[in-house]
C-alpha cells in the first residue's frame, strides 16, 4: 500500500477564519479548493482571489476543485492565481480536452473527477494525461453530506484500472470521508483523502493531527 495524503477541504472551515485554519492544517500534504458557480452544482463558493490567497497564506499544494460549468472559460484566471493541480469534471464540459491541454501548456497538474453517477470507463481516451483522478463519494455542491457506499466498488475498480497502467494516478475521493469510514476508503485504493467537515467542523481544523492520526492508523 502506497502513502496516503490528505487533503483539508478549506470549504468546511469557517469564512471569517480562514488564516486560522490554513495555519491548523500545516503539515497535510496538499490543500483542496472548492469552487462552485451555481450551475453545474446547486451553491457558490469561490474564485481565483481566493486561490491567489491560499497560495500566499500557506505552504501547501494547491488543487483547484473546479465544479464549474464549461471550466476553460475560466481556467486561464486560477492557472495564474498559483493552483498546482486543476481538476475539471468530465460532466462539465464537452472538451475536456480542450482543459487538459492549456492545463499541460502551463505545467498546471491535471485533475480529472467523476460524479458519482459516471463510469471509469469516460476515461478510457484519456487515462494517459490524468495525474489525479477525483472520485465525488457525494454529490457535489455541499461539504458535510454522507459518503455513498456504492462508491467504494468504483473506487476499487478505479485502483485496479490505475494499477494496470505504467503511468503513476494519485486515486482521490470526495465526500463524505471521516475518521470512521476512512480506514474501508483507503482499504479499497484510495491514496489521496479529501476532508471537509471531518478536519474543520469542529473546531477550524485545531484538531486536524488526530484526523491524520486516525487516517494513516
Ligand atoms: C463537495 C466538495 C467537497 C467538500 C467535502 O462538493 O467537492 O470537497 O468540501 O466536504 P466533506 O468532507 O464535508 O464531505
Ligand atoms: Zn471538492
Amino acid at each position: 500500500m502506497g502513502d496516503v495524503k490528505i487533503a483539508p477541504s478549506i470549504l468546511a472551515a469557517d469564512p471569517l477564519k480562514l488564516g486560522e485554519a490554513l495555519k491548523n492544517v500545516k503539515g497535510a500534504d496538499m490543500l483542496h479548493l472548492d469552487i462552485m458557480d451555481g450551475h453545474f452544482v446547486p451553491n457558490i463558493s469561490m474564485g481565483p482571489a481566493f486561490v491567489e490567497a491560499c497560495k500566499r497564506g500557506s505552504d501547501l499544494i494547491c488543487e483547484t476543485h473546479l465544479m464549474v460549468e464549461k471550466p476553460e472559460r475560466l481556467l486561464s484566471g486560477f492557472i495564474a492565481a498559483g493552483s498546482d493541480i486543476i481538476t475539471l469534471h468530465v460532466e462539465s464540459t464537452p472538451h475536456i480536452y480542450r482543459g487538459i491541454q492549456e492545463l499541460k501548456e502551463n505545467n498546471v497538474g491535471v485533475g480529472v473527477s467523476l460524479n458519482p453517477g459516471t463510469p471509469l470507463s469516460v476515461l478510457d481516451s484519456i487515462w494517459e494525461e490524468i495525474d489525479l483522478l477525483l472520485l465525488m463519494t457525494v454529490n457535489p455542491g455541499f461539504g458535510g453530506q454522507a459518503f455513498i457506499p456504492g462508491m467504494l466498488e468504483k473506487i476499487k475498480e478505479a485502483r485496479y484500472l490505475i494499477d494496470s497502467r505504467e503511468k503513476e494516478i494519485d486515486l482521490a475521493v470526495d465526500g463524505g470521508v471521516n475518521a470512521e469510514n476512512v480506514g474501508e476508503i483507503v482499504s479499497a485504493g484510495a491514496r489521496v483523502i479529501v476532508a471537509g467537515s471531518a478536519i474543520f467542523g469542529d473546531n477550524n481544523g485545531a484538531d486536524w493531527d488526530l484526523f491524520r492520526r486516525k487516517t494513516l492508523a
